[in-house]
């Protein structure tokens, strides 16, 4: 596994310029990168997470100079959000040009969803590389994004070849949740994912008033079930009896016999949440920003300690806290 791990983004650039895949820290979650006009590099992406190709993978650029490189008939207030937002967790959905190849990122349509990260590494690895770098988030299909490289060698470890991939070490992800996703291709911009930068931000900053939808069809990736541990995730909201704790649960005996032997519940809540007794606590964070961040190694650890089901209590729907509310939700959803 070690030789699979670096901190030499010249290393990362030179892998990416001979088609291979590369672990790149954002500071949203952890990417799985490929050069973005190498179509057997990002063919590879697809392979490796066993996504199918109707899911279309983000474009990641330098900084707003590369934009019209990449996209056309831009409107203003998507103008002001790159100029304002970026580098930041922010993904603009946009026409694509006419006069480049695109169908290889996935999703044979009219659009195409860039942004510019803000982690440092990340930065450098697009200013060293040169060109743009495809990266969807560096799991596979349909389970929880990595937070930290470990995470990501916990996932595609397997499945990276050594001396061709690696994976950039850049410590844990800073916000710790996938980018907002705005679709900037009508007169008023949809919120397609939610994320860090939320609706009010968009609008004050773009100028627009903004529709908070989780299209289907914009977003095809944007499944019932995603972010999926193996633990049932059962979601408790402001409202709901903390009785229903149990009620929810879809077996009860099944909850009774196996907690008499060892506990089998995980708690993620607020630190103001107090933990019942036998419960596993997965994380206590301070706010929205300190949920976010620690979710997904949450989810993780929960499997990591064999758990059958966590109890989410998400924090207030608001800003982040949407964003947060909205893994959750996925995370919950009934697998198929
Ligand atoms: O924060 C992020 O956005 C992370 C980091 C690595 O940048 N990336 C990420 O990528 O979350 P991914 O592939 O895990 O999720 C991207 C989502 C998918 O649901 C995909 O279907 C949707 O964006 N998407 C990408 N391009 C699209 C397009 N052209 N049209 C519609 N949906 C698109
Ligand atoms: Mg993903």
């Amino acid at each position: 596994m070690k030789n699979l791990l670096t901190s030499d983004i010249g290393l990362a650039a030179r892998l990416l310029k001979d088609g291979g895949v590369v672990g790149m820290p954002t500071e949203t979650v952890y990417g799985l990168g490929a050069s973005a006009t190498n179509v057997h590099a990002v063919a590879r992406i697809f392979a490796i997470k066993g996504r199918p190709v109707n899911h279309p993978l983000i474009l990641h650029i330098h900084g707003i100079q590369d934009l019209d490189a990449w996209a056309s008939n831009i409107p203003a207030y998507a103008y002001r959000l790159a100029q304002e937002v970026w580098p930041g967790p922010l993904t603009l959905l946009l026409h694509r040009r006419p006069d480049r190849s695109y169908d290889h990122f996935g999703g044979i349509q009219p659009f195409v969803t860039i942004r510019v990260p803000a982690h440092p590494m990340a930065s450098a690895l697009l200013a060293e590389m040169g060109d743009g770098i495809v990266a969807p988030s560096a799991n596979r299909f349909g389970r929880v994004s990595p937070t930290s490289p470990t995470h990501v060698l916990e996932e595609l470890a397997d499945l990276l070849i050594p001396g061709r991939d690696i994976v950039l070490d850049g410590g844990p992800s800073d916000v710790g949740v996938e980018s907002t996703i705005l679709d900037c291709t009508e007169d008023a911009p949809v919120i397609l994912r939610p994320g860090a930068v939320d609706a009010d931000t968009v609008g004050q900053i773009g100028g627009v008033s903004v529709v908070q939808r989780v299209s289907t069809a914009h977003a095809p990736g944007t499944l019932a079930s995603h972010y999926a541990p193996h633990a049932e995730v059962i979601v408790i909201r402001e409202g709901d009896a903390v009785s229903d704790i149990f009620t929810k649960s879809s077996d009860l005996e099944d909850v009774a016999v196996q907690s008499a032997i060892t506990p089998k519940y995980g708690l993620l809540a607020l630190e103001q949440v107090s933990t019942p007794e036998g419960v596993v606590r997965l994380a206590a964070p301070t706010d929205s920003e300190a949920y976010a961040r620690c979710l997904y190694r949450a989810l993780r650890e929960a499997d990591a300690l064999q758990l059958t089901r966590i109890i989410a209590i998400p924090p207030p729907e608001k800003g982040i806290g949407l964003a947060v509310l909205d893994r959750l939700q996925r995370a919950a959803a009934e697998r198929r």
